[in-house]
């Protein structure tokens, strides 16, 4: 069944550390994200913003409680299922890029599809094209700037059309106007009908967004 809510979180802990060194860093009791949402997620450093980002994106596991992705629980997956949900409906976009410095624009873009052997070469092009790189297709990551290497990852994260972005500070590289370029391609998605979660320290790209999440001590605060 179709419905309007992509997300929902239901007690959600993480805890690192076991015994007397055991730290709840996340304890989310109720949060809800509707398809086509542009969320901020907000909140001081070591707040629980990436960690509540890796579970939402399956990269890590909760301690306890539930995340449903279109009415359907994470935890009942296996690894093999989650590595293709990761792949279908997730695309994650990394504060520090993490593109392989050895392959151009055009291979790091076409990444996410290769264990599944099919030719996406013409969509990772108008990829590159969409985050204005057209031209640059067969530069290394150390041969762009960091507000390149930034969208050659966001082209990236759209090869295989996901649901929902992920975007762990992904201005926090970058000088204000190339950030500015960056959020507005973000926007320009979520216009195109992807839910976009974009956590931040920047008050100006929470401000651009229709919902802000704050977060404090691993709790969302308002
Ligand atoms: N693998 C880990 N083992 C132990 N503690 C961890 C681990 N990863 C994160 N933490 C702790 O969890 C808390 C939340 O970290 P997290 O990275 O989610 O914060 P954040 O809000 O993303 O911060 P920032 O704004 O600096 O990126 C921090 O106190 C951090 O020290
Ligand atoms: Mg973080």
């Amino acid at each position: 069944m179709q419905t309007d809510i992509l997300i929902s979180v239901k007690k959600l802990t993480k805890v690192y550390g076991k015994g007397n060194l055991a730290l709840k860093v996340l304890d989310v009791k109720n949060l809800e994200i509707r398809r086509g949402e542009l969320v901020a997620l907000t909140g001081p450093s070591g707040c629980g913003k990436t960690t509540l980002l890796n579970l939402l994106g399956a990269l890590d596991r909760p301690t306890a409680g539930d995340i449903f992705f279109e009415g359907q629980r994470l935890a009942l997956k296996r690894e093999a299922a989650l590595c293709g949900f990761r792949r279908k409906k997730i695309g994650f976009i990394f504060q520090a890029y993490h593109l392989i410095p050895t392959l151009s624009a055009l291979k790091n873009v076409l990444a996410p599809a290769f264990p599944l052997g099919k030719d996406y070469r013409q969509r990772a092009l108008e990829l590159l094209r969409l985050v204005s790189l057209a031209g640059k297709e067969g530069r290394r990551p150390g041969e762009l700037s960091g507000g390149e290497q930034q969208r050659v990852a966001i082209a990236r994260a759209l090869l295989l059309d996901p649901d929902l972005i992920l975007a762990d500070e992904p201005t926090g590289n970058l000088d204000s106007a190339t950030g500015a370029g960056i959020m507005a391609l973000l926007k320009n998605l979520n216009q195109r009908g992807k839910t976009v979660l974009v956590a931040t320290h920047d008050q100006r790209v929470a401000e651009e967004c229709d919902r802000k999440i704050r977060m404090m001590d691993g709790r969302i605060s308002q």
